[in-house]
């Protein structure tokens, strides 16, 4: 497995993070935590690591443009073409509980497209890259999305709306035809994680609606260089500023599109 020099960055930066987030794991009393809104934490931890992987990447690219999610507003690269999307830490409620399902996700997208992710967990120390044509990987394997065509046999991921969070009943809806139809659903509480499980074939497909472009963008790369396919929910392209994913294996992503998208029945 060759890596460009981009990805290259993107893989030291996110291991420099995840060096820290691994030191922070377990010591919520000293992480200064706060709420954004209700349901929504960020702690010290959070920004530790956007400050690690922000320098590194402007330190090797200082012309991208740069959006992070701790990082107040985006900055504008003189480069027009290319922008760092960054989450520090995705699965910040997880990490405050001692859950081991948290990761730093790096997307690097070009005139619009996502070319290149990392998505790096440092619990269980696995890495997950992926370049546009080059494939994706975990570690040094080569991922493939799952092969299964009937939802009955499918593992499912989703993310649930949060406390304050509005669509809790559009939500509600959705789940139950998807739960009527599949083997399993997962809530594991990391959307570049469970994007990652999609990729690695772990998990058959998934959905969830409300991110942000830096839950998702390493991801979206991620699952297309493992053989997946990715849209929002309706199906369509615009994902990044919609905040809507669903993805899957060719049979599965169309499938879930179909069942998600079930009109609510009739009381
Ligand atoms: C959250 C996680 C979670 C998803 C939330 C996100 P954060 O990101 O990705 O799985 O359901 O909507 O906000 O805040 O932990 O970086
Ligand atoms: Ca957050
Ligand atoms: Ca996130
Ligand atoms: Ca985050």
């Amino acid at each position: 497995m060759a890596r460009s020099a981009l990805l290259n960055v993107m893989v030291q930066a996110a291991l420099k993070a995840g060096k820290s987030l691994a030191r922070d794991f377990g010591e919520v009393q000293n992480l200064q935590v706060s709420l954004k809104g209700p349901g929504d934490y960020v702690s010290q931890a959070d920004r530790k690591s956007e400050k690690i992987v922000k320098d590194e990447l402007m330190k090797a690219r200082p012309t991208y443009g740069y959006l992070g999610e701790e990082t107040e507003g985006e900055i504008k690269g003189t480069d027009g073409a290319h922008r760092w999307i960054v989450d520090p830490l995705d699965g910040t409620t997880n990490f405050l509980h001692g859950i081991p399902m948290f990761a730093v996700s790096i997307g690097l997208e070009r005139n619009g497209e996502m070319v290149a992710g990392v998505i790096y967990n440092p619990a269980t120390d696995e890495l997950y890259t992926a370049e546009k044509g080059g494939g994706a990987y975990v570690n040094d394997r080569r991922l493939r999305v799952s092969s299964r065509r009937s939802l009955s046999d499918c593992v499912i991921g989703t993310g649930i709306p949060h406390l304050g969070r509005g669509q809790h009943g559009k939500y509600l809806i959705q789940l139950r035809h998807v739960m009527g139809e599949v083997a399993g659903v997962r809530r594991m509480g990391s959307a570049a994680l469970d994007l990652a499980y999609v990729a690695a074939g772990r998990m058959d497909g998934f959905w969830e609606e409300g991110l942000s472009a830096w839950d998702i963008a390493a991801g979206i790369v991620m699952i297309r260089e493992a053989g997946g396919f990715v849209s929002n929910l309706s199906g369509g392209t615009d994902i990044l500023e919609s905040g809507s994913i669903l993805a899957g294996n060719e049979h599965t992503h169309k499938a879930l599109l179909d069942v998600a998208n079930r009109p609510i029945p009739k009381a």
